[in-house]
């Protein structure tokens, strides 16, 4: 641990294999840093303490290349002439080149940052590749981050809780104020930053009257505080506001957008950050959503809410990050309207009113991170507008790190999708790459799962899915089998029991999630409020718009053209064919868009009826497979961890039952359809 925590995958454990380790003293043994910057610092802060910590020496330090480099570290002009002219044009702003070089008989590796940003990056991938014991001889690897925007949303309050965190308390906020220590916050950075992250909201989208303080001189000196050890590792500071700041801090009676002394309040308040914070990235809103104030209020639309905010961060390169998960509340009685509707219906007309410093961040999902869900039919849909994709690495529907449930695998999918936007080849990650439509501003944000717990995250292993988003955002094209390999191997080390046991839980782990939860895409079934365990009805007869209809005869959200919602129709074609055709619809989105009789045959052969007993008693199966994996690496992990583990995957066994026989019972009770192979159902 590092002081009384984890270090999770920045653990550098002492490399055993001489041989190997001289090979990598020959490349690391000496470190050139030309230049001179805080996050050069940083980069050569992080490769003394990671080589001195694998290595066992600490690398010999120079300013000068005459004391017969091996490893150098820069972004200067200088780096810039031993490379090819095509090689540093290539490179973006946070790209670097990592590349062994001959010279006059000398052999170097040559670590060259863009910026002092890419230099960072570099830093941390050279550290990955010894960590995970590849060869430094002959390395060419030149990198571009796949998304511009790769950044942590925070749900925490400035009284320590935190919305939907499953880890502990709020790592920035204590009673009322930010903590004093930063040095936690620093191993926070490095974390993020070893992984990819360049951007964090630190505050709940959910913005109450405290918060609103955070944009004033009250508590802005703090929250710079925080935006230089931020800095420091090449991530921008961003705050989440309250719509009516204006009338709640700032003593106006509106908050209308339109209104001359709202703009000009707004202009202060930016100018007054920017002299706290002169690079604060912007402001993170949840507007007209879920009891948040926005412009609908004062009859504008979310293009002037937006722009308006937009117009006052505008003068100091800032960004407003509007999020598109509006709905408005509904009858249940009431059939027609339907919530997964709601982001394209609000926001589709309002396509190239929006300036170009604001970018809309959607959630992958129409509904709201379900375990499963299709992808929004609002990616793509807006060819003059910024997008950004928003995830939820909290496991609020997933397990809340009780349950493991790495959700890397559901993120490809989700970056895969095909959303033919522009023809074939429009996936969410070339859009949200800004590769298909051309935007200024786009990528990726995730909810973040952390807190002050020991181990960060809550159950250890969800630390995987922080990691991976860091991963994901940073390269899109990277396959969910590397990335918890990789993340295996840098937290738990290498014996090849432990790689393959961990991995392959891993990698299973979403779709066990899946088995013994809602079936066949068609969510919810949770308990009210905190959203653990299984409560079928729990959601049935409320405002929320989260249903699944269940009679005795069938279940399922009818959201086609033809007799449904419409909802199929926001599709491009041909997945609006693909989702509206009982026939063609995927297995696993069936109850999301159709309402089906029990006895409706899927196209794996079983009926709907068949398919929730069957896949809920697996799940509870494979829950019991993962313990007995488990418990065969005892003694190949260390006790903490390995007892950690174990505890919390009996608890998920717990919670498996709890939602096998609530499901079996219900569905049983409703169709009066027994299950063909005669198991106990209650
Ligand atoms: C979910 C979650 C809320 C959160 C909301 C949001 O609905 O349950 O706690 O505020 O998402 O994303 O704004």
């Amino acid at each position: 641990t590092i002081g009384d925590y984890d270090p999770c995958w920045l653990r550098y454990e002492r490399i055993e294999d001489e041989a190997l380790a001289e090979q990598y003293r020959k490349w690391c043994g000496n470190l050139t840093v030309l230049g001179s910057s805080p996050i050069l610092e940083s980069a050569r802060d992080e490769l003394t303490a990671g080589i001195s910590s694998l290595l066992g020496v600490a690398p010999a330090l120079s300013r000068d290349l005459r004391d017969f480099p091996s490893l150098v570290l820069t972004a200067s002009a200088e780096g810039r002439g031993w490379v090819d002219r095509r090689v540093w044009e290539g490179l973006d702003e946070e790209g670097y080149l990592l590349k062994t070089v001959e010279r006059g008989g000398d052999a170097f590796l040559l670590l060259l940052g863009k910026t002092d940003r890419g230099a960072l990056y570099g830093a941390f991938h050279l550290l990955r590749l010894m960590q995970t014991r590849r060869p430094l001889h002959s390395l060419e690897i030149v990198e571009n981050p796949g998304n511009r925007l790769r950044m942590i949303n925070h749900w925490d309050n400035l009284d320590g809780s935190v919305e939907r965190g499953y880890a502990g308390k709020s790592l920035f906020f204590r009673k009322g104020r930010i903590v004093r220590r930063l040095d936690r916050i620093r191993d926070y950075a490095r974390l993020l930053a070893s992984a990819g992250i360049n951007a964090i909201s630190i505050n709940n989208v959910n913005v109450g009257p405290d918060e609103c303080r955070l944009i004033t001189g009250s508590l802005l000196p703090d929250v710079a505080r925080l935006a230089d050890v931020f800095r420091a590792y090449g991530i921008r500071m961003f705050l989440s506001v309250n719509f009516a700041s204006p009338m709640w801090i700032g003593g106006l009676s509106t908050a209308d957008p339109l209104d001359p002394e709202v703009r000009r309040w707004w202009r202060e308040r930016a100018e007054e950050i920017y002299r706290h914070i002169p690079d604060f990235g912007g402001f993170v809103v949840k507007a007209d959503s879920e009891h948040q104030p926005g412009p609908l209020t004062y009859n504008r639309d979310h293009a002037e809410g937006a722009n308006m905010l937009a117009e006052a961060l505008r003068p100091h390169g800032g960004l407003v990050v509007w999020r598109c998960f509006v709905y408005n509340f509904q009858d249940w009685r009431d059939r027609s309207t339907d919530r997964a509707r709601a982001a394209y219906d609000h926001f589709k007309p309002l396509d190239g009113r929006f300036v170009d410093n604001v970018v809309l961040q959607v959630k992958n999902g129409p509904m709201d991170f379900q375990v499963r869900e299709p992808v929004s039919p609002l990616f793509g849909a807006m060819e003059r507008t910024n997008q950004m994709l928003e995830l939820q690495i909290t496991q609020e529907y997933t397990g809340q790190q009780k349950d493991l449930c790495f959700l890397v695998p559901q993120w490809k999918e989700v970056l895969d999708f095909d959303t033919h936007a522009a023809g074939k080849g429009s996936t969410v990650k070339a859009i949200v790459g800004g590769k298909v439509f051309p935007c200024r501003h786009s990528g990726m944000a995730g909810v973040s799962n952390v807190g002050d717990d020991r181990n960060w995250t809550g159950h250890t292993l969800a630390q995987a899915n922080l990691y991976g988003f860091g991963r994901l955002a940073w390269n899109p094209d990277l396959s969910a089998e590397e990335i918890a390999e990789e993340w295996v191997r840098l937290t738990f080390g290498h014996d090849s029991r432990v790689v393959e046991t961990l991995r392959d839980m891993l990698l299973e782990s979403w779709r066990v999630y899946e088995l013994y939860t809602a079936p066949l895409g068609v969510g919810w079934m949770v308990k009210p409020g905190h959203h653990y365990g299984p409560d079928v009805d729990g959601y049935e007869y409320s405002y929320w718009g989260t249903y699944h209809y269940a009679d005795h005869r069938g279940i399922g959200v009818d959201r086609t053209m033809k007799t449904g919602t419409g909802f199929t129709g926001q599709y491009f074609s041909p997945n609006r064919e693909r989702f509206e055709s009982l026939e063609t619809c995927p297995d696993e989105l069936l109850l999301f868009f159709h309402h089906v009789p029990y006895t409706h045959r899927l196209k794996s052969g079983e009926t709907v009826i068949q398919h929730i007993y069957n896949t809920h008693f697996e799940g509870v199966e494979r829950v019991e497979d993962f313990i007995r994996r488990w418990t065969r690496l005892k003694g190949k992990i260390d006790a903490e961890r390995y007892e950690h583990v174990l505890s919390k995957l009996r608890e998920q066994l717990e919670n498996a039952r709890e939602w096998r026989d609530v499901i079996n019972a219900y569905f049983f009770r409703k169709s009066g359809i027994p299950d063909e192979k005669g198991r106990k159902i209650y």
